[in-house]
C-alpha cells in the first residue's frame, strides 16, 4: 500500500489501514518535528495556495516541508496574485503544477480541491474546501487522540458548529472507521448535515444528537470544541442567535471523566475560557503542534518517488 502521488481530498477516500500507516509514520517522524532535520524531501517543492485565511495549516505545512529538507512556495494572498485579475482556479493550477511537486489548496468553495485535482498532474492536498472537508486536520486530530487518549472504545463529543465546520465533517468519517461512540452537540440550526449522518448510521457507528452539552460532557473521553463559522452564515443576524452557545469553563469541568481531553482545531473565539488552558484536560495547543509530524508524514508519503 502506498500513498505516493495520491491526492488527499476527503477522509472518505481513506481506508483504516491507510490511516494507521500515516499515524505510524507520524510517530516515526515526531523526533524530527522539533529541530532535527532530515533530507527525505531534498529538492522537493510544495506550492501553497490559500484563498482563505490560515495560520496553523499554512505554517505547519511550511515547517513540515522544511524539516524534511524540502521547500515551500506561497501565493501569499489572493489580492497580491493574479486571482485579483480574474484568473480562474483551473488556470492557476495548470501553471503551478509546473512549479511544484505537490499543491496545497484552501478555497472557500466546497469541491474546489477535487476539481483542482482533476486539472493537476501533481498531487493536490485539500487544506479546507469551504464547509466541505479538511482531511489533514482530521489526521492530526486522530494522532492527538492516539497520543493523548485512546482511539479504541472511544467516546467523543463534537461540539459547536456541525453544519459549516469542515473539521468535524472529516473527523466523523474517520471516527466511524474506528468504531467510536459519537455525540453530536450543536444548536438546532447548526446540526450535522443529514447526508453525513446517514453515512454514519450506515457505518454502524454509535450516534447521539443533542443540543445539551451537559448531557454529553460526563459521558466522553474527548471533547472536541469548534468555532461557530461566522464567515459561512448567509445572514449575520442568524450568527448572532447562536454565537457563544457553548463555552467550556472551570465550573463545567467539575464532573467530567478523570482522563478527559479537550481538543479544538483552533482558532478559538470564546468556546474555551482561557483559565482552562492550564488544566490537565487542555490539549489543543499540543494538538496544533502534532500538525507538524502528521503533515511531515503526509508530505513524505505523497511526494516519495
Ligand atoms: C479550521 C478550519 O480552517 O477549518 N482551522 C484550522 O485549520 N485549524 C477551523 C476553523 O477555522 O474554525
Amino acid at each position: 500500500m502506498s500513498l505516493a502521488k495520491k491526492d488527499i481530498i476527503s477522509m472518505r477516500d481513506f481506508s483504516r489501514n491507510e490511516i494507521d500507516l500515516i499515524l505510524k509514520k507520524a510517530e516515526e517522524l515526531e523526533p524530527f518535528a522539533r529541530g532535527r532535520k532530515t533530507g527525505k524531501l531534498d529538492g522537493k517543492i510544495l506550492a501553497m495556495l490559500f484563498y482563505e485565511p490560515s495560520t496553523r495549516t499554512r505554517l505547519s505545512f511550511e515547517t513540515a516541508m522544511k524539516r524534511l529538507g524540502g521547500d515551500a512556495i506561497d501565493m501569499v494572498s489572493t489580492e497580491a496574485s493574479s486571482v485579483a485579475k480574474g484568473e480562474t482556479l483551473a488556470d492557476t493550477i495548470r501553471v503551478i503544477e509546473g512549479y511544484a511537486d505537490a499543491i496545497l489548496l484552501r478555497h472557500p468553495k466546497e469541491g474546489a480541491a477535487r476539481m483542482a485535482a482533476d486539472f493537476s498532474s501533481v498531487p493536490v492536498i485539500n487544506a479546507g474546501d469551504g464547509a466541505g472537508h479538511h482531511p489533514t486536520q482530521t489526521l492530526l486530530d486522530l494522532y492527538t487522540i492516539k497520543r493523548e487518549s485512546n482511539l479504541k472504545d472511544l467516546s467523543i463529543a463534537l461540539v459547536g458548529d456541525l453544519k459549516y465546520g469542515r473539521t468535524v465533517h472529516s473527523l466523523t468519517y474517520a471516527l466511524a472507521l474506528f468504531g467510536a461512540n459519537i455525540w453530536l452537540v450543536s444548536p438546532e440550526q447548526l446540526r450535522m448535515p443529514a447526508s453525513i449522518k446517514n453515512d454514519l448510521i450506515h457505518s454502524g457507528v454509535g450516534l447521539r444528537e443533542t443540543t445539551s452539552l451537559a448531557e454529553a460532557i460526563d459521558q466522553v473521553d474527548v471533547l472536541y470544541m469548534t468555532r461557530i463559522q461566522k464567515e459561512r452564515f448567509p445572514d449575520p443576524s442568524e450568527y448572532q442567535k447562536v454565537a457563544g452557545t457553548y463555552r467550556i469553563t472551570m465550573e463545567i469541568l467539575e464532573n467530567v471523566r478523570e482522563h478527559l481531553i479537550i481538543m479544538h482545531p483552533l482558532p478559538r473565539v470564546d468556546e474555551i475560557s482561557p483559565d482552562v488552558d492550564s488544566t490537565k484536560f487542555a490539549k489543543y495547543f499540543k494538538q496544533s503542534f502534532y500538525g507538524i509530524p502528521v503533515r511531515m508524514a503526509i508530505l513524505s508519503m505523497v511526494m516519495e518517488d
